[in-house]
């Protein structure tokens, strides 16, 4: 079964709590916020007063994507505001197992995210402390990019890599996912699908969900 994480970086920002609402009506299991910096990425986004804000109105899992320098010095920020799951970029901090390792202590998820260009074997000896790797299968930065169609075969050596060593890491996959391209990407093995702009930027988001649920579970 795949579940869903509308990513509100696509949300209407002047009815956020509306927009959160009807994802979580329609089912979706994640409510996936993308932290930008405008060092990490080129973009600004939000920070852990909006999480906080949104604390206590939804039950959705707060999946709290970091693309931020240095994000060691904000983990226990998120984990306040009321994350559930903290994922940090590979490509971000100096020392990825300390950060991992600050994540739970915090009592939170501890997830790991690889830029396109980011093999899957940096992962290889952090692996068995994550819950959660997050594949970027876009560029971070932005909402609304094209789909990097080499991500499929990642996805799959991800999947093999995980059973090879026993584990049970849940695969995210982040970015230009649409109901034409679900099905190849639940098939290759994702678990977590994110998707803000397939959701938020249609006309009925209810019936947007629905859709790439049917599609994803083929
Ligand atoms: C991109 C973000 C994504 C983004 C996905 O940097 O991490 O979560 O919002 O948006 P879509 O689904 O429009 O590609
Ligand atoms: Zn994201």
């Amino acid at each position: 079964m795949m579940k869903l994480a509308p990513s509100i970086l696509s949300a209407d920002f002047s009815n956020l709590l509306k927009d959160v609402k009807i994802v979580e009506e329609a089912g979706c299991e994640y409510l996936h916020i993308d932290v930008m910096d405008g060092h990490f990425v080129p973009n600004i986004t939000i920070g852990p007063l909006v999480v906080e804000s949104l604390k206590g109105k939804t039950d959705m899992i707060f999946d709290v994507h970091l693309m931020i320098e240095e994000p060691e010095k904000y983990i226990e920020g998120f984990s306040k505001a009321g994350a559930d799951i903290i994922t940090v970029h590979q490509e971000a901090p100096v020392h990825l197992h300390r950060v991992i390792q600050l994540i739970k202590a915090q009592g939170v998820k501890a997830g790991v995210s690889l830029n396109p260009a980011t093999p899957i074997s940096t992962l290889e000896y952090v692996l068995e402390d994550l819950d959660m790797v997050l594949l970027m299968s876009v560029n971070p930065g932005f909402g609304g990019q094209k789909y990097i169609p080499a991500m499929t075969e990642k996805i799959r050596k991800l999947k093999e890599m995980i059973a090879e060593k026993g584990l049970k890491v849940d695969i995210q996959v982040d970015g230009g996912i649409n109901p034409e391209n679900v099905r190849e990407i639940v098939s290759a093995g994702a678990d977590i699908i994110v998707a803000g702009s397939a959701i938020f930027k249609t006309e009925d988001v209810s019936k947007a969900v629905q859709n790439l649920r049917m599609k994803g579970e083929g």
